[in-house]
């Protein structure tokens, strides 16, 4: 199949490839560019493994063609953390409540909870559930996902983090 010119900006950085028009996204970010935070659960839309955050909106990469990102301006788990490797505050706080154990679904619920946080960035825990809703974890029960995610939350916004009693 022939193969096409895409180019794309990819955690500030300018990248290029060429691709088969049928080439997911995640395929590309994998396989081409080797940033391989991003996982492959279900590559049918429903794990959120893949999620990204692209031109201001959380996509599930595997949902998306890499032709389809050309020109976009994408982040993923390995442009979350400052250049000097300070941990961002959703990664500090995923740390610090213990929101993963395997932590498969770590990098795409870490891009989620950011674009969670840009959007609404003084959730209540009934917002931080509905919006990491598209984001399965088959380890932790969510509850110090949401903790993580309130964690951050409270460390952005310059308050002391609380834990809500269980
Ligand atoms: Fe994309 Fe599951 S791998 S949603
Ligand atoms: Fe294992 Fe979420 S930590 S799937």
């Amino acid at each position: 199949m022939a193969k096409v010119h895409v180019s794309m900006t990819v955690n500030g950085e300018a990248v290029e490839g060429l691709t088969e028009p049928r080439t997911l996204l995640i395929h590309f970010i994998r396989e081409q560019l080797l940033l391989t935070g991003a996982h492959i659960g279900c590559e049918t839309s429903h794990c959120g493994a893949c999620t990204l955050d692209m031109d201001g909106m959380s996509v599930k990469s595997c949902t998306l063609f890499a032709v389809q990102a050309q020109g976009a301006h994408i982040t993923t788990i390995e442009g979350v953390a400052s250049a000097d490797g300070t941990l961002s505050a959703l990664q500090e706080g995923f740390r610090m409540m213990h929101g993963l154990q395997c932590g498969f679904c770590t990098p795409g619920m870490i891009l989620r909870a950011h674009r969670l946080l840009q959007e609404t960035p003084d959730p209540t825990e009934a917002e931080i559930r509905f919006g990491i809703s598209g984001n399965i974890c088959r380890c932790t029960g969510y509850q110090n996902i949401v903790k993580a995610i309130q964690y951050a939350a409270a460390k952005i916004n310059g308050v002391p983090f609380q834990e809500a009693a269980e």
